[in-house]
């Protein structure tokens, strides 16, 4: 069991120098290999099948999904007080590129890029805040953390991801392969991350969003950047079979989870809650799941961090899915049966709105290995959640809301302990996602108590008034 967060922080730290970097990083390498050859892990001989990073390829020949496979031995010959130490001494620096939280790690993530080929905003080194009141007073947990991957440049942990695919697309570019831009379908957060990282190296972003379905600070966000956008009358998965179909045609490279080089990025923040926690590991960490890319990069990081000698296990992870949209959930229930895709329904935690995800297997595999659960939250579950958490002084995105359903029902169950230090990833900034904070604090939710609603209280201009009103208000709170 992890120890407190008070004690934690009075804890000596150990004075090690910071270690010199490999002299270089091209001794480290990776290459994109059938997802299978990771799965099938008993099979320790070379994949035949493997490609190099500059190929532009999104699926492995029998069409399955491709992973990014790093050269682990090379990165073995150096020990885990190495690694934790190199990790460490990069960590609020401004040196290129290593001030992000992404690219302080650079050797595990594309080990092979030039930095001067690197597009970032220096993302990631996100708050891990603890949860204190949260956890205490609502949920009867001392150790809880949000993980605010939201608190970002353009508001979600798409970030992450995006600056290793857009570097990545750069360097291509520079090498003069014929891409005439960089496309994704998009529930709101990825298209903004592509078109903010494809401006600042001035690569044309395409976006095909499913018309009506996402926020409008989502929304504003790849106008702003000057991607080119298509508002297309379909869902998220409607989106996602075009942009499939558009980019076998044309050289558009696809920037959707499907690429597994933006699930490099997304892993480092995995790497950096370890850590933040001085490297002890969390006993449990719950990620809000849609198109379940993400899920997979935690365990991949948490994986890579134990395989690498950094710590010596990995956390419980818990995938968490809005009931409107829960295939993976249904699967998980039925103990690993059979995955049927569901048509997913309108859902306040509308970046989850997917019903057929592509990284399903992905998602199956990292539960699997480190004893996972899934869970859900129905529309009302999620909305309390989010007010409840915003009441004490979060400012939380519905997704985040739906994974705190999901520590408030493994809490209830006593799956989760007391004492349990668990993390909730918060995937994005709840400033993206205001009409939904709107609508539930106006009670303007059909079939919805919204009993958390605290909507302004209208007073005449009068000091008698507004003296009435505060002595009842603080009436209220006294009793
Ligand atoms: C805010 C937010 N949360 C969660 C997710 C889900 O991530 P994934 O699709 O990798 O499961 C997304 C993805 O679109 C998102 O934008």
């Amino acid at each position: 069991m992890a120890s407190s967060p008070l004690f934690n922080s009075f804890l000596p730290k150990p004075t090690t120098a910071a270690p010199s970097p490999p002299s270089t990083s091209l001794s480290f390498s990776a290459k994109y290999v059938p997802f299978t050859a990771i799965t099938s892990s008993s099979d320790s001989s070379p994949t035949a099948e493997s490609y190099s990073l500059d190929e532009i390829v999104y699926r492995s020949r029998t069409g399955g999904l491709l992973d990014v496979q790093h050269d682990m031995a090379a990165l073995k010959q150096f020990d885990g007080q190495y690694w934790r130490s190199l990790f460490d001494s990069r960590v609020g620096k401004t040196t290129w590129p290593y001030g992000s939280g992404v690219w302080s790690k650079k050797e595990w993530v594309l080990p092979e890029i030039s930095d001067d080929d690197i597009v970032s905003a220096f993302e990631g080194n996100t708050n891990l805040f603890w949860a204190e009141r949260f956890g205490k007073v609502h949920l009867d947990v001392y150790d809880l953390w949000v993980k605010h991957c939201g608190i970002s440049h353009t508001g979600s942990f798409k970030d992450l991801g995006m600056t290793v695919l857009v570097s990545q697309v750069n360097r291509l570019r520079k090498m003069k392969r014929p891409l005439v831009g960089v496309g994704c379908a998009s529930t709101g957060d990825t298209s903004a991350a592509l078109s903010a990282y494809c401006a600042a190296a001035n690569i044309p972003s395409i976006v095909f969003l499913p018309a009506n379905k996402i926020s409008m600070a989502q929304l504003v966000q790849p106008i702003a950047n000057g991607a080119f956008v298509l508002s297309i009358d379909t869902d998220f998965d409607g989106c996602m079979k075009l942009i499939r179909q558009v980019t076998s045609e044309l050289p558009i490279y696809l920037a959707n989870s499907l690429n597994s080089l933006r699930l490099e990025g997304q892993k480092t923040a995995a790497i950096e809650i370890l850590q933040q926690f001085d490297w002890e590991v969390p006993d449990w960490v719950i990620v809000p799941g849609g198109n379940l890319g993400n899920i997979y990069a935690f365990y991949k990081g948490f994986n890579m961090c134990q395989e690498l000698g950094l710590v010596d296990r990995i956390p419980r992870l818990v995938c968490a899915q809005a009931a409107n949209a829960n295939p993976l959930y249904l699967y998980y229930k039925s103990g690993w049966q059979e995955f049927q895709p569901v048509r997913a329904s309108t859902t306040f935690a509308s970046a989850i709105q997917i019903g057929d995800p592509v990284s399903i297997d992905r998602a199956v595999f990292a539960l699997k290995n480190s004893n996972g659960i899934v869970e859900e939250a129905t529309e009302e579950e999620l909305m309390d959640a989010m007010a409840l958490a915003d009441s004490t002084g979060m400012f939380i995105c519905p997704h985040t809301g739906v994974a705190l359903t999901a520590l408030t029902k493994l809490r209830k169950s006593g799956i989760i302990g007391p004492t349990d230090r668990t993390v909730v990833v918060s995937t994005a900034h709840g400033l993206k996602f205001t009409q939904s904070k709107i609508d539930y604090h106006s009670r303007q939710i059909k079939d919805m108590s919204c009993r958390l609603a605290n909507p302004p209280v209208q007073v005449k201009s009068d000091f008698g008034a507004v003296m009435d009103v505060l002595k009842n208000y603080l009436d209220s709170r006294a009793s």
